[in-house]
């Protein structure tokens, strides 16, 4: 069925897991993504960005993700990620969403927290369960690239007061990642503020935290993509073993996309190199679909541990 997050996470969260949250744009992605839920019998959120419906288009997506729930039978969210208005939110709210981010972090706070409570207040009649965000990852989201130096830490002593004035159902923080494929300095050491996790999550205690920004950018996918033709030089992403760490804690929601693109990219690059004559998209779109199953497979159960949680 399609459902909020709130089953979702309250049992994620007593469970000790995470429920991933897969960006989707077309219907080899949905596919991939679902075949590999429907085999493990995986919660899923397949979530849309502001960029995903301007490319797809509202219904064609919705449509795509409710033929999904019929064909895999797992509990999937549809959500909007990184709205950035309440026009948005409540248009994709009435337009069948079950679950809305409402993205105001860059925003002075006062802003952010009426913004956050004014979409949480319109989305609950309907429920519709409610994500938000305090502090800001660097890196780039649609046309908006954040500088590390401008990126700044969630500060825990402001996420009581966020979540009780604002009602959100779920808070995105900002710990050290960041979106996009180049996510530390080459010989930077990956980290993660742990501690910032842990400190927010007792001040919460019980209340689903999510990660952004959280693709391991998969060397075998960027050896690949740069062995047929690709230039991605000295992409990295977070190490599987913070992100497996983070699922056991208070996190219930880590969001995949860049994952999503190396993989898809990577396997059309390997047919067309090998393949030159061929031209039938279903060639080698085919078996970018089966990266994108296999790779998710992966997540769910050696990332996230949301495998047999359906
Ligand atoms: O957070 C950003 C997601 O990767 C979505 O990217 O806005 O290019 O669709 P997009
Ligand atoms: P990645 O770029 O690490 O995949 O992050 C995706 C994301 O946070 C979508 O909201
Ligand atoms: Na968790
Ligand atoms: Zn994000």
């Amino acid at each position: 069925p399609l459902v909020n997050t709130r089953e979702m996470f309250k049992k994620a969260y007593e469970g000790g897991y995470a429920i991933g949250a897969f960006n989707v744009n077309n219907m080899e992605i949905v596919q991939g993504i679902t075949e590999a839920c429907k085999e493990l019998q995986a919660p899923v959120i397949l979530q849309v960005s502001a960029g995903a419906r301007k490319y797809a288009n509202h219904t064609y997506l919705t449509k795509l993700v409710e033929a999904a729930v019929i064909e895999t039978g797992v509990p999937i969210a549809l959500h909007l990620d990184h709205g950035n208005s309440f026009e948005l939110c409540k248009s994709c709210i009435d337009g069948g969403f079950t679950s809305v981010m409402i993205d105001g972090s860059h925003l002075p706070y006062e802003e952010n927290v009426a913004l956050a409570k004014k979409v949480a207040d319109y989305a609950h009649q309907f429920d519709v369960t409610v994500e938000a965000e305090l502090g800001q990852l660097a890196g780039i989201e649609d046309d908006v690239k954040v500088d590390a130096e401008n990126a700044s830490f969630t500060d825990p002593a402001q996420v009581e007061d966020f979540v009780t004035r604002t009602g959100v159902d779920s808070l995105a923080i900002a710990i050290g990642t960041s979106h996009g494929a180049y996510k530390f300095k080459p010989g930077q050491k990956p980290q993660l503020r742990f501690d910032i996790l842990e400190d927010v999550s007792k001040r919460l205690p019980g209340f689903p935290i999510v990660l952004h920004g959280a693709s391991s950018v998969v060397p075998e996918f960027v050896e690949m993509i740069n062995k047929y033709g690709g230039e991605m030089p000295d992409a990295i992403g977070i190490p599987e073993e913070m992100l497996r760490q983070a699922a056991t804690m208070a996190v219930c929601k880590i969001n995949v996309d860049s994952d999503l693109r190396l993989a898809m990219t990577a396997a059309v690059r390997k047919y067309l190199a090998e393949n030159p004559s061929h031209f039938d998209p279903r060639q080698y779109l085919a078996p970018a679909r089966d990266a994108i199953r296999d790779m998710v497979k992966h997540k769910i159960t050696d990332v996230m541990g949301c495998a047999g949680k359906a």
